[in-house]
């Protein structure tokens, strides 16, 4: 009978995440391991499995986003909150292919070609997604070019330097884990969250098309699974550098999207406008919250 599979990655300079294959997840702080021997010390070197694999990945996406637990916006959702995150999306999405495509390159002049194919598909998968976003700013009545053109949410744009500096990489295994990172984030997106959206847009109007394709409800669960077993597949030197770039990028969409989302209603809506050089013809009238929204349409005479 073959051992289970224990894999493990050192992420920061203190902590390992260790996973089974079974999927038991846990931290291991080496600064607490006094003067025992510690088998995480050294670099992992078997080979990976599925179960433990997604359990070092979460582990890695659990573990940045609990810097920020302390600080963690809670907004309530709003019009102007939702277009930010439209151009959001549209600058994550719009230079994925190109991207995904230079690493893929590098990959095969190295003649690793599993991996150069991998990254193909992901190019080919993700060509489009920017038009989605800008088809829902569209649908929402703004100009969704001419404000992308001009503006990037500041939070954002850190994250979208990260991948064009991963890709770009002598190795550029790192883009796998900034990938995986954002598609599982997308994929936690449930039915209500879309229905959530729904509600603050105008009656009749379809804005969610990015949102969709970007959740459980989409092709995103479907790439998160490619994802968690093509990286089980990899050598064990790669699923560490893949591990530990998770933990780097979610670091980094932490902070931005926490920093996007304390932002006040007016505060979004100053940058759009300024952005476009003109007021928001959908903005002009208060938007109502999804609170009130549904509430008003409950005392609504039948
Ligand atoms: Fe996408
Ligand atoms: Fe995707």
């Amino acid at each position: 009978m073959s051992r289970p599979v224990a894999e493990w990655v050192n992420v920061t300079d203190d902590i390992s995440i260790v996973a089974r294959e079974s999927g038991e997840v846990w931290f291991h702080n080496r600064s607490e391991a006094n003067s025992r021997p510690d088998p995480f010390a050294a670099p992992m070197e078997g080979a990976g499995a599925p179960g433990s694999t997604i359990g070092l990945l979460d582990g890695a996406l659990n573990l940045a986003f609990s810097t920020i637990e302390k600080q963690l916006a809670r907004p309530e959702p709003t019009l102007a909150g939702y277009i930010v995150a439209l151009v959001g999306a549209y600058h994550t999405s719009v230079d994925t292919p190109r991207n995904l495509r230079r690493a893929a390159k590098r990959f095969q002049d190295m003649g690793r070609l599993e991996v150069a194919a991998y990254l193909e598909l992901r190019a080919r998968e993700e060509t489009g997604h920017d038009r989605l976003a800008l088809k829902d700013l569209r649908a929402l009545g703004v100009p969704g070019e001419r404000l992308v053109a001009s503006y990037i949410p500041e939070g954002i744009k850190p994250l979208c330097e990260r991948f064009d500096e991963l890709c770009a990489e002598d190795y550029p295994i790192g883009s796998i884990g900034y990938s995986y990172c954002l598609e599982r984030i997308a994929a936690l997106k449930e039915k209500s969250d879309i229905e959530n959206v729904g509600a603050l847009c105008p009656d009749g109007v379809d804005a969610t098309r990015f949102l969709r394709s970007h959740s459980s409800l989409g092709s995103e669960a479907s790439h998160v699974d490619e994802t968690i077993n093509f990286v089980a597949s990899l050598p064990a030197d790669d699923r560490t550098k893949v591990v530990q770039e998770t933990y780097r990028s979610a670091l980094i969409m932490a902070k931005g999207y926490n920093h996007e989302l304390l932002k006040s209603e007016t505060q979004m809506r100053s940058e759009i406008e300024q952005a476009l050089g003109e007021e928001l013809p959908q903005l002009r009238i208060p938007s109502l919250s999804t609170t009130q929204k549904l509430n008003e349409s409950a005392v609504r005479p039948g």
